[in-house]
């Protein structure tokens, strides 16, 4: 007996029916903040990268909406650039003219309903061709002060409720910054929950999307040599690194208003956290998962902000060397105030008041003009009893860490203790490395390409809850609001292309613990 489905389901270039990823239904992706630079270095991208893989429901349209005035054909040649530049993948011309045969543009301010009806009839025509019903997805990528008029727009329009109820039913993806503090955070998700229901809601953090950071979860509880010893019997101290070597580029403006913290740590480091540290889901489901992150979360002390004595850290690059090449310090970049008190670095010491965690502390860090761009965590365990190795001269002994390598050079590296081969026993600390590249190549989806298809399939594991994003500003902002009244007291310097400030190291030394100098 046949149990085939293929003679019920269309056979489609773009639907094998092999994985959930290839079963997204008729859709309709609005992009508000079209001109964006998001848009162009990420986003287009990614909708050409899923069109090359097959990924794209065979009725799949764009729709660019900005405040620019550009007609459709514009558009076209603006995306068809993007895809070009900055695709991971040389752009075919029939991938993307399929792509770029259902891409349209509307012109409109996000605080204008009668533009938000405009988009609605366009997507009730696009239905009504098809004659088929279509789910509507809105991806909110602009500068987040027009997020409210946005999400409130799509409410009076009638395009949130869209099918609701059903599969069809609208989904809105929104970008960062979600909030730059606890209460902005809880208004806006107020907000949103007036015109959506939270699963109808996908909260970007594009590292959920990066490969190693799904690789967390997976080497986390589908090993089972890592569960006995993830706790504070056999852990030390966890660090995790989040550096970049640029600056802040042409963004100054907006980064004055954000800083390390908000830019960084809220979001990408706090996520790093809590999936290294929660406990095991009950399954991999989104709410299951989400549950515990938002459990971890709250499980985290309140920060002391006090400099010099606290848990955090703030520190701004002055000028120094990158790759051999002299860079400005924060305040001369562009758009940046010559008496700026933003923190382009911010380091924490983090204790989790919980049964496995109890007394481990977990070091956090980012930054901007560090020495390298790295992101890792590192596991770093108990060290041995010293009786049988205790001259130091013969027995070069290092902790054993586990470091799961983020980006760049995606991979997993032991750090053991090993005897050099001869006839006197000497130890040195000796690396096992698991690289991606190695294994599968490097042919590795970017995050957004992920995403995108998540949210277009309904899957919103890999996105923020409401009530996480809350946890999360819940922890950080008291020390940005201690900061805020510092002004620039407190506020270290560390040259462009170091590893940060000496107060950060200080930060450790108080715990006997040391940053890594993460190397390849
Ligand atoms: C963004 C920040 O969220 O992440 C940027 O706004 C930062 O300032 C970027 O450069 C880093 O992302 P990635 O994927 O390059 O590590």
């Amino acid at each position: 007996m046949s149990t085939s489905s293929s003679s019920e389901s269309p056979r489609h270039p773009f639907l094998d029916g092999l994985s959930k990823h290839r079963g997204a239904p008729p859709t309709v992706v609005v992009i508000f903040g079209a001109s964006g630079d998001l848009t162009a270095r990420k986003l287009i991208p990614a909708v050409y990268n899923l069109g090359h893989d097959n990924l794209l429901p065979p009725e799949f349209f764009l729709i660019g909406f900005g405040r620019k005035e550009m007609g459709d054909g514009a558009f076209r040649k603006s995306c068809a650039e993007a895809a070009r530049e900055h695709s991971r993948r040389e752009v075919l011309d029939d991938i993307w003219e399929r792509v770029a045969d259902h891409t349209s543009y509307l012109a409109g301010g996000y605080d204008e309903e009668a533009a938000f009806t405009k988009l609605r009839k366009k997507i009730d025509k696009l239905e009504k061709n098809l004659d088929r019903p279509i789910q509507a997805v809105f991806y909110i990528s602009t500068p987040p002060s027009v997020f409210k008029p946005i999400l409130q727009n799509l409410g009076a329009a009638g395009l949130a409720r869209r099918h609701a109820g059903t599969p069809h039913a609208s989904k809105v993806v929104v970008e960062k910054p979600f909030g730059r503090d606890l209460a902005s955070a809880r208004e806006l998700n107020e907000v949103i929950r007036r015109e959506f229901d939270e699963q109808q809601v996908y909260r970007i953090d594009h590292y959920l999307g990066k490969e190693t950071v799904q690789d967390l979860l997976v080497q986390r509880f589908a090993n089972s040599i890592f569960e006995p010893i993830w706790n504070r019997r056999y852990v030390d101290c966890v660090q995790i690194t989040v550096a970049e070597e640029l600056g802040v580029g042409s963004r100054g403006g907006y980064y004055e208003q954000s800083g390390a913290t908000r830019d960084m740590i809220q979001n990408h480091t706090m996520q790093l956290v809590s999936l290294t540290a929660m406990e095991p889901p009950v399954s991999l489901g989104p709410e299951a998962i989400r549950d515990e992150k938002v459990k971890l979360l709250k499980a985290i002390q309140p920060l002391n902000p006090k400099p010099g004595e606290g848990d955090a850290v703030r520190a701004q690059y002055a000028e120094g060397l990158i790759g051999g090449q002299k860079t400005t310090g924060y305040r001369n970049e562009e758009g940046v105030a010559d008496d700026s008190s933003t923190e382009t670095y911010a380091a924490f010491r983090l204790s989790i008041n919980n049964w496995r965690w109890e007394g481990v502390p977990f070091y956090i860090r980012s930054g901007k003009r560090l020495a390298r761009r790295v992101s890792e965590i590192a596991v770093q365990f108990k060290r041995p009893p010293g009786i049988l190795f205790s001259e130091a001269d013969r027995f070069d002994l290092a902790a054993n860490t586990m470091v799961i390598q983020v980006q760049p050079d995606e991979g997993l590296t032991l750090l053991l203790n090993s005897k050099i081969p001869g006839l006197e026993t000497r130890t040195q600390p000796v690396k096992m490395h698991f690289r991606y590249k190695a294994t599968y190549g490097s042919n590795t989806p970017e995050a957004y390409e992920r995403l995108i298809l998540d949210a277009m399939v309904g899957d919103s594991t890999l996105f923020i809850r409401g009530d996480e994003t809350e946890a999360s500003w819940k922890l950080i902002t008291p020390v940005l609001e201690a900061w805020d009244s510092l002004g620039n007291r407190g506020l270290e310097t560390y040259a462009a292309g170091s590893w940060g400030p000496l107060t950060a190291d200080q930060l450790l030394w108080k715990r006997h613990h040391q940053w890594r100098r993460p190397s390849l």
